[in-house]
């Protein structure tokens, strides 16, 4: 049957708000890690994997990306991110060792579930989905399987969908760390802790919703906007302007902050908002520079810090800060904001948000 608005004026609304139970019920049941969530034969297919190749298309594809920081930096496994629809019609080399990772929500985009018939047609038989769907082609065509259970996500933007990918995949990464010998009892206590207090972190950054709603009427007015972000949170940038393409029309490309100077810095004048994800990790220094030269051009700053990341507010420099920081899991919170600005700002410009033009929920033909 059809599922009920309740309160919410769209499906994506809803979709955002529900992400604290979709992330506790997908983490349910999970007391500690152990390959053996994802399939029986987990562990074996595990030890033997010397790589990891992850295949998916649009947002499950920056779920992706953002997995290759964990894979690499947590488990030591060397990772490689492909779009599916690249891949499948690229001579690649082959590894028969390498852990084919698909992810997708609906597990029948043909792209993807083309580009792991191609990689199986290779001889890459060790597959595993991460997927929204336990009935879906993909499921069945893939040895080992996590099923996310966002529940049925209808607005064409993926939002509850996304946050649950990345829940998967940092178990997988726990799951890669601990066979490859990588994560100790201390530390494994310690991210089951932070995981299963995601839902509660996640409900603290949707109330800044009224906050993100005061900068969502400036950005209706633009045309362009720039997303920048660091590390881990590259991805994140890349997803925010994706959602802002996606519903509002608006044209917004990501960059990593460190290639300004190598091009994107000539778009930005007074007149383009440069969105910025900016948590308290690794490179927060050297994210405060790069803001400078945006300022130094008169761009003018949208900054998502942390309750850690000491930046202030001031002129051109617009601060929403997000009540924790969160580590290596910072993504899951950081993308929540960008999910709501993109909303606010649709809604302002009077787009129709749950089906914008041209896009389908899920494409199954090429
Ligand atoms: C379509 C949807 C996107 C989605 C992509 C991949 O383009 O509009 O929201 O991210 O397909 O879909 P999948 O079901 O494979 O995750």
């Amino acid at each position: 049957g059809a599922v009920e608005l309740g309160p919410y004026r769209h499906y994506m609304q809803k979709e955002i708000f529900e992400q604290p139970r979709a992330i506790a019920d997908t983490l349910e049941g999970i007391s500690a890690i152990t390959p053996d969530i994802f399939g029986d034969q987990a562990f074996a297919t595990f030890r033997k994997i010397d790589s990891v190749l992850i295949l998916a298309c649009g947002t499950s594809y920056y779920s992706g990306m953002t997995a290759k920081y964990w894979i690499e930096g947590i488990a030591g496994v060397r990772c490689d991110v492909e779009i599916a629809s690249e891949y499948r019609y690229r001579d690649s080399v082959p590894n028969p060792h390498a852990l084919v990772v698909t992810i997708s929500q609906s597990g029948e985009t043909a792209d993807t579930l083309a580009a792991l018939r191609h990689a199986q047609s290779h001889g890459m038989l060790h597959t595993l989905t991460i997927c929204n769907a336990a009935t879906s082609a993909m499921v069945r065509e893939c040895a080992l399987a996590y099923i996310t259970r966002a529940g049925v996500e209808v607005g064409v933007a993926s939002t509850k969908a996304f946050t649950t990918q990345l829940a998967a995949l940092f178990l997988l990464t726990l799951s890669l760390a601990q066979v490859k010998g990588r994560l100790n009892d201390e530390q494994e206590a310690a991210y089951l802790k932070q995981m299963r207090h995601l839902p509660v972190a996640i409900s603290a950054v949707l109330a800044l919703e009224p906050q993100i709603i005061a900068w969502a009427e400036a950005f209706a007015r633009k045309e362009n906007a720039l997303f920048l972000g660091r590390g881990l949170h590259y991805p994140i940038a890349l997803e925010g302007a994706l959602k802002l393409k996606e519903i509002s029309y608006i044209h917004a490309e990501a960059y990593p902050a460190g290639e300004l100077k190598h091009g994107p810095l000539a778009l930005v004048t007074e007149e383009m908002p440069v969105v910025t994800v900016a948590p308290n990790d690794s490179m927060i220094e050297k994210l405060k520079s790069n803001m400078q030269e945006v300022r130094a051009r008169g761009g003018e700053l949208y900054v998502f810090a942390d309750g850690d990341s000491r930046i202030t507010s001031g002129e051109g420099l617009h601060v929403i800060r997000l009540p924790e920081h969160y580590g290596a899991l910072s993504p899951i919170l950081h993308v929540v904001p960008l999910q709501l600005l993109a909303y606010h700002t649709a809604l302002a410009r009077g787009t129709d948000v749950d089906k914008p033009r041209n896009l389908a929920k899920s494409v199954t033909v090429e």
